[in-house]
């Protein structure tokens, strides 16, 4: 098979394309990227001579005709993935997310492409207070970033039921792990505990994520794009809900730090409260997460000490403005 991946320079799209070589080493692999901040080559450094990179935006048709030629199926990654920057400036997202996922999808259909899947979160179900959201859950997404990626997902559905084309979404729940950009919760405050600064914790710190390590994902998706039924929703939620503050502790503890660096901050406009995502249609086609909680967090917390080379330029560059906007307070040294 000849897979277009985009997005992949990312952090899952990254480890799904390490995975799924893995798994089918005669598989080859076409990357589309735009490299944004979030975007690395480095990501792609052990595979980097099994792959075809090709440096675009998904939403360029030349781009993206030049890259998907010849594929068998395309798995979509490409996203502006961070809530809260979602919350300072829509565009990019809308931009990516939907005319992005309509240039793939147009492209696909025109070029014959015999699977296409969409990578797709929790959040475009919103926030649910008790019970665990499965795949007829109706959408009712609260951010920029989660409605303009329930547009995506719509398009999806669209282009299925009106042409026929063979597509599949799998939504996840919140992932963790190695080469995730020191934006999001648990990388940001592992790097901050190792620099002994605060760790910032919105609002009360009792928000409940699900968490899904993200091998566990890649493999989910990798099954999903193989064995997944035309047209069908399936939902990947990871084996473990915690609270913020939960969480925030054990990265605390898992880094030698007490509990002083904690530093409760202004909280996110319209918060999503909880997120908890069933796991069962993608069991049922064999899947399991392998990796809990705590077991995800020790080997993510070893992974950001080891590997200084792959955070320090991140840390001085344009995070650190990003970092000032967003926390109003200057990145630690
Ligand atoms: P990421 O921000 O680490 O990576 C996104 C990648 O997409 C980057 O390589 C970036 O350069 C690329 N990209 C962005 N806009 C692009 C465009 N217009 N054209 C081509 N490439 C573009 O994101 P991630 O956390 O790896 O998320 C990947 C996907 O998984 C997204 O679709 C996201 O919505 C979904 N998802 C993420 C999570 C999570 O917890 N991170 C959970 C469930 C689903
Ligand atoms: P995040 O990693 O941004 O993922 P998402 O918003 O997609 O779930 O945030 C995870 C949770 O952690 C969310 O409830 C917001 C909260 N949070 C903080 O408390 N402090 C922070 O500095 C960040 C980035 C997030």
């Amino acid at each position: 098979m000849k897979l277009l991946v985009t997005g992949a320079a990312g952090f899952i799209g990254s480890t799904f394309v390490r995975i799924a070589l893995e798994a089918r080493p005669d598989d080859e692999v076409v990357v589309l990227d735009k490299l944004t901040y979030a975007g690395r080559r480095e990501n792609l450094a052990e595979i980097e001579d099994r792959i075809e990179f090709h440096h675009g935006a998904i939403e360029d048709r030349g781009a993206v005709r030049g890259a998907m030629e010849g594929c068998d199926a395309v798995v979509n990654f490409a996203a502006e993935s961070h809530v809260d920057r979602s919350i300072a400036g829509e565009e990019g997202f809308a931009i990516t997310h939907v005319i992005g996922t309509t240039v793939l999808l147009e492209t696909a259909r025109a070029l014959g492409v015999e699977r296409y899947l969409q990578v797709s979160t929790d959040e475009v179900y919103g926030s649910i207070a008790e019970g665990t959201f499965t795949e007829s859950s109706p959408l009712d997404p609260s951010s920029p970033y989660s409605a303009t990626k329930a547009a995506g997902d719509l398009l999806v559905s669209a282009h299925a039921h009106t042409y026929g084309l063979d597509a599949v979404i799998c939504r996840g729940s919140n992932n963790y792990g190695p080469r995730q950009y020191p934006e999001k919760l648990i990388p940001l405050s592992v790097l901050n505990a190792l620099h002994d600064d605060f760790l910032p914790v919105y609002g009360d710190g009792r928000q409940v994520r699900n968490w899904l390590w993200v091998e566990d994902f890649a493999r989910a998706i990798d099954l999903v794009l193989r064995e997944g039924r035309r047209g069908e929703v399936y939902n990947v939620g990871g084996p473990d809900e915690l609270e913020n503050i939960d969480v925030v502790r054990r990265i605390l503890a898992s880094t030698g730090r007490d509990d002083s660096l904690i530093e409760y901050v202004r909280d996110r406009p319209g918060h999503d409260v909880r997120y908890s995502l069933s796991a069962d249609k993608v069991r049922a086609l064999g899947w399991e997460a392998q990796v809990h909680f705590y077991e995800g967090l020790g080997r993510t917390v070893d992974w950001y000490r080891e590997n200084e080379w792959w955070w320090g330029p991140i840390r001085s560059g344009d995070y650190r403005e990003y970092y000032e906007r967003q926390y109003g307070r200057a990145l630690a040294e």
